[in-house]
């Protein structure tokens, strides 16, 4: 039988550890509240340019170096076997002075021109949102870059299976994923060189394979070959490329609007905007929620903004800046229904 004095002893011993968790959770609260004020780490990148203009750093190195001139790209980067092929280019795992880097070449004469301004689009939106762009040699259509080991954005499933990554395969990350591609999205509708629409994406497995993984599992765009400008004060909108476009992953103002009776024709087309890329948000999320366990709920926070990102009007659908608070704002809500979760659990 328990004594009057062990009962004693006992409820102040209960209080304290109530105390201790009690505390414990507001500590965490308050964590994940200044997580979201701050727009420190939910801004996973911030606009700090790392090095001045035409300038690059490696993770490895951390101190600035030029962009390598054609001359060093010819004599100090060594091509050491293909890893990658789109349209435009082939792109070469490399070494540079002990640094894999990749080596992109144009594939053929025909995609000059998008080639050209892929490089032009790379060298004006180097920031962390970006590829690290490290050289280029013009005369040789050559373009050198940071190597992503992960390869594209198409890869995660694959990368999550990986041994390596299997624990990081929670709706945390792959939300935080889909946020950051919002991020991009964002960066590049409000970049230092205007209002771009990320073009080459007709299809989910295209638009992911123009975003690359880095090794700790972040996003940054590569392919920026198709990024028209979207000029508001000329009233000016954007095509993406000149034939007739299918299907409903693009966006239903970029369909041929006469019928099938009507011959198609580039000039007849009329053009759009920046909304084309809100459209194309719920799908490239929903394939990176998956599914594991939390991904549904995700997709129940995010019901409402999807729904509004595919408006058959285009005026009518949110910026990349709404979605990109409400992404952020159900993260938060999440996160804290989760610790609330965990700490009843606990008692
Ligand atoms: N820096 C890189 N690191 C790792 N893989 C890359 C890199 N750049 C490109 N790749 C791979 O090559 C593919 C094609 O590259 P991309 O620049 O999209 O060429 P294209 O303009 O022809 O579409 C990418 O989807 C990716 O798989
Ligand atoms: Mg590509």
């Amino acid at each position: 039988m328990a004594k009057a004095g062990d009962t004693g002893r006992t409820i102040p011993v209960v209080l304290l550890c109530l105390g201790a968790l009690l505390c414990g959770n507001l500590i965490l609260y308050l964590y994940v509240e200044t997580l979201y004020k701050s727009s420190g780490p939910l801004e996973y990148l911030d606009d700090e340019p790392v090095c001045p203009r035409a300038h690059f750093s490696l993770k490895a190195t951390r101190n600035c170096t030029p962009w390598l001139s054609c001359e060093a790209v010819r004599r100090e980067v060594r091509p050491l076997r293909l890893t990658g092929q789109g349209a435009v280019k082939q792109v070469f795992l490399s070494e540079w002075k002990g640094n894999k880097v990749a080596l992109s070449r144009l594939s053929s004469e025909e995609f000059l021109d998008d080639f050209l301004h892929g490089l032009d689009m790379l060298k004006s939106l180097q920031s962390k949102y970006v590829v690290t762009l490290i050289g280029l040699c013009m005369e040789d259509h050559t373009i050198v870059t940071e190597y992503h080991p992960l390869g594209s954005l198409a890869n995660i499933n694959v990368v999550f299976s990986f041994e390596k990554y299997k624990n990081l395969n929670t709706w945390h990350n792959r939300f935080r994923l889909a946020m950051e591609y919002v991020f991009i999205i964002n960066f590049l509708h409000n970049s230092p060189a205007g209002t771009r629409v990320m073009c080459d994406s007709s299809d989910l497995n295209k638009t992911l394979s123009q975003y690359l993984l880095t090794n700790d599992l972040h996003l940054v765009a590569n392919d920026l070959d198709a990024l028209p400008l979207v000029d508001k004060n000329a009233n000016d909108g954007v095509k993406c490329g000149h034939r007739e476009l299918f299907g409903n992953f693009v966006a239903p103002e970029q369909l041929w609007p006469y019928g099938q009776d009507v011959q198609f024709t580039d000039k007849r087309m009329p053009s759009y905007d920046e909304k084309t890329d809100i459209w194309k948000i719920p799908d490239v999320t929903d394939f990176l929620l998956g599914q594991v366990e939390g991904s549904d709920v995700v997709r129940f926070h995010l019901f409402d903004t999807h729904k509004s990102c595919k408006q058959q009007d285009p005026t009518a659908r949110p910026s990349s800046r709404t979605v990109l608070e409400a992404y952020k704002s159900a993260y938060v809500t999440l996160i804290k229904g989760n610790m609330a979760h965990a700490a009843r659990d606990m008692l």
